[in-house]
């Protein structure tokens, strides 16, 4: 047996022996025993030997000779999108997310789109047998059902079959399973995902084959264990929403091929995951306009997205009352309901408090701040919020970030937000480039006579 280190599994963190806490990150427990790498024997810092080593011309970059990037098409426009306009060849795509959220189903379709276009493609399944990844094929359709499949977890194996293969995407479902003889560690462990992925990466590379690797989510929401993989890895993907919701939003985390502002809406139905294209008039049709209810006007990375917001204010039982928020940050809603205290008037420190973005749409942005503020006043007031418009009878939309001071402020693109909106007949936006300077001014207005807010019976 050779050499062993302890290596953390939160943080990739080596020590030569064990220890109760990671002294890289602080963490308890997570200290586990793998082999050592074998290393070449180090020549010290300071040593200048290069041996016979023979030094490069450096060459101009505009002198590099770069193939021009012919991606593969997903046949899946919102996944082709998140990528930044298909799949690269050779490149490898870590797409994370937790249990049950769709990481199968969309790369099972993925694959069989790419088939269908006359693309080689594998299917490796470390998780689930030939037959199960079968009954979900058979829900998504003839084009999946001709993707070629094994069903093997051990790295040797997958390697030999991609080499014999030489498959143009293949997808590894997933990273954790796989299993690397050579190392002693559990799969799953740092050491082995690390390994796994690493290989994969050389034969991707090596023999020009995109591979999508599946990986799963801690429930702390970071991808499992290894933070190693992320800057291996081309691609971060991150699949969000709850599994017991409909709507899952697919973003980019980190991607050397575009941009990392790109998300996809997809709806989780009985024959797969299906793109929801403008999902902006999902969410306003399905507004509830009842109190406590506004509509936000986000941004997913460079596209508009109008989401409802809902806030319930209810007498509390409890010391401290409940703040329960679902698809924004936590710590925001702490932020927005101290500022309505201090500086509009509103104090519900003996309310509990819930607010929610509906569909299981996440919501990671200042801009945020302005509607969950309007929708908790409306709930605490129980008054209904409409933004007048033809009918007067379209919910109110807001947009803004509500700054320590009780002032409103910009935020990106409020020209597209105000479009989007319009588009759906919301107008006027409360925004911070309107009247309303503070956030008492903007509930004054919203709240009062001049729009057309109903007293709920
Ligand atoms: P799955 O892709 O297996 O999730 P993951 O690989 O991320 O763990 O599927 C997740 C859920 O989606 C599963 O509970 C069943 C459901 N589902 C549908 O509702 N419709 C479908 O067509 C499919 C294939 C799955
Ligand atoms: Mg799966």
């Amino acid at each position: 047996m050779g050499r062993t280190v302890f290596t953390c599994s939160q943080c990739a963190h080596e020590s030569p022996k064990w220890h109760g806490r990671c002294p890289g990150c602080g963490e308890w427990n997570a200290l586990v025993e793998e082999r050592a790498p074998e290393r070449a024997r180090s020549v010290g810092p300071r040593s200048t030997r290069t041996g016979s080593a023979r030094a490069l011309h450096p060459i101009r970059l505009s002198d590099v000779q770069a193939p021009a990037l012919v991606r593969h098409s997903t046949g899946i426009a919102e996944l082709d999108r998140v990528l930044g306009g298909g799949i690269v060849p050779g490149s490898l795509v870590l797409i994370g997310g937790s249990p049950g959220i769709g990481k199968s189903t969309i790369t099972g379709g993925a694959l069989g789109n790419l088939a269908a276009a006359g693309r080689s493609v594998l299917y490796v399944s470390g998780e689930e047998s030939a037959a199960q990844v079968r009954l979900r094929a058979e829900r998504l359709g003839a084009r999946a059902l001709s993707v070629p499949i094994v069903a093997e977890t051990d790295l040797d194996t997958v390697i030999a079959t991609l080499e014999a293969e030489r498959p143009e995407v293949c997808v590894v479902d997933s990273v954790q399973a796989l299993y690397a003889g050579s190392l002693s560690g559990a799969p799953g462990s740092v050491g082995q995902v690390r390994e796994v992925a690493g290989r994969l990466m050389r034969v991707a590379k090596e023999r020009a084959i995109a591979v999508l690797l599946v990986g799963h989510v801690t429930k702390e929401g970071a991808l499992a264990g290894p933070r190693v993989l992320e800057h291996l890895v081309d691609c971060v993907l991150q699949f969000e929403g709850e599994r017991e919701r409909t709507y899952r939003t697919l973003r980019a985390l980190k991607n050397r091929f575009g941009s990392t502002n790109e998300v996809g809406v997809f709806e989780m139905r009985d024959h797969g995951l299906v793109e929801v294209a403008d999902a902006s008039s999902r969410f306003v049709a399905e507004a509830t306009r009842a109190p406590g209810s506004v509509v936000m006007c986000a941004m997913e990375g460079s596209r508009p997205l109008l989401v409802e917001v809902q806030a319930l204010v209810a007498p509390s039982e409890i010391v401290p009352p409940r703040r329960v928020a679902n698809g924004i940050d936590r710590n925001r809603l702490a932020l927005v309901l101290a500022v309505l205290a201090r500086h509009a008037g509103l104090a519900l420190g003996g309310s509990d408090v819930f607010v929610s973005v509906t569909g299981g749409v996440r919501i990671d942005e200042p801009g945020a701040d302005l509607a969950v503020a309007l929708a908790l006043a409306s709930a605490a007031r129980r008054v209904s919020l409409s933004s007048g418009g033809p009918s007067g009878r379209a919910p109110l939309a807001a947009f803004g970030e509500v700054g320590l001071t009780g002032e409103l402020r910009h935020v990106a693109h409020p020209e597209r937000r105000v479009a989007e909106a319009a588009k759906f007949g919301l107008d006027p936006v409360v925004s911070p480039g309107g009247e309303a300077r503070t956030l008492r001014a903007a509930l004054a207005s919203a709240l009062g006579s001049r729009t057309h807010a109903a007293r709920a019976a």
